[in-house]
């Protein structure tokens, strides 16, 4: 996209120390918004964050909360409000993977994933919403009121053996999006996800940074290509854009064609 699509705007990404957060924040910078960069304990990784955004051209602040409560959600938005007076867009985005087949999966490593990839967006969500309510709304500098992006997965639509938790989060997440997009949209309060396929990042590096690993996720790919973060990003300016202010309650598959059952391309 050309020029500054999200000039003026405020955006919050979480998870955005590493992979998909980073680029988004990054994307985001230097579409011309002001990024918040939220950390928990590490002040460094968020102050490298701080100089990467900017050095992508853009504003930041760091400010520390631990946004797997309500409490600590509620305390980030109420920074970022006196600070800026508000927030414009947020991309609930953390995530974790924790593998087992399924009767090996421990009911730790369920909640873990669940308590993250689901409930965590959940919480990142509503303060979102409650930040947009209290808010001033200028619609000079965004059509909606307000933007929540959520990062999904493929796996919110394909079975994963192994990863049942992970699959099971995303396939909530899915109708989370949804029922949030339909009971906000009269509000002018847009609600969406990116669906990202195989991505190389920190996540899933055992299986790329092997040869065996890496030809089998590509048998997966039909575009013939591992995704790199900035693939989901530029989905992300796009979708927290005016641009696409058109579009409520949906799923952006960013996946190079995974979700088309590439295994029937020579069969069926
Ligand atoms: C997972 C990755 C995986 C990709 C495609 C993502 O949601 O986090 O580990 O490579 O889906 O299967």
């Amino acid at each position: 996209m050309e020029g500054k699509p999200l000039a003026g705007q405020r955006a919050l990404v979480t998870g955005a120390s590493k992979g998909i957060g980073n680029a988004i924040a990054c994307a985001y910078a230097s579409a011309g918004a002001s990024v918040v960069v939220n950390y928990r304990s590490s002040r460094e990784e968020a102050e490298q964050m701080k100089a990467d955004i900017n050095k992508s051209g853009g504003e930041a602040l760091a400010v520390k909360a631990d946004i797997s409560t309500i409490e600590g959600c509620e305390k980030l938005f109420r920074s970022v409000e006196q600070e800026w007076g508000g927030v414009d867009i947020v991309v609930a985005n953390a995530g974790i993977q924790r593998d087992a087949a399924f009767m090996e999966m421990s009911a730790e490593d369920w909640h873990r994933v669940i308590d993250v990839n689901l409930t965590g967006q959940f919480i990142c969500a509503q303060g979102a919403v409650r930040c947009f309510r209290r808010c001033k709304h200028d619609p000079e500098i965004s059509a909606a009121r307000g933007k929540v992006i959520f990062t999904s997965s493929v796996h919110q639509k394909i079975p994963w053996p192994g990863h049942v938790n992970y699959a099971a989060a995303k396939g909530g997440l899915k109708l989370l999006m949804e029922t949030m997009a339909l009971e906000l949209a009269h509000e002018k309060i847009r609600v969406n996800a990116i669906a990202p396929g195989a991505i190389q990042t920190d996540i899933n590096e055992d299986v790329w940074s092997d040869e065996e690993g890496r030809k089998k996720m590509l048998q997966l790919i039909p575009y013939g290509r591992i995704g790199e973060p900035e693939d989901i990003a530029k989905a992300a300016v796009w979708l927290a854009s005016d641009e696409s202010d058109y579009v409520v309650g949906t799923t952006l598959f960013v996946d190079g064609g995974m979700t088309l059952y590439p295994s029937f391309r020579d069969a069926g």
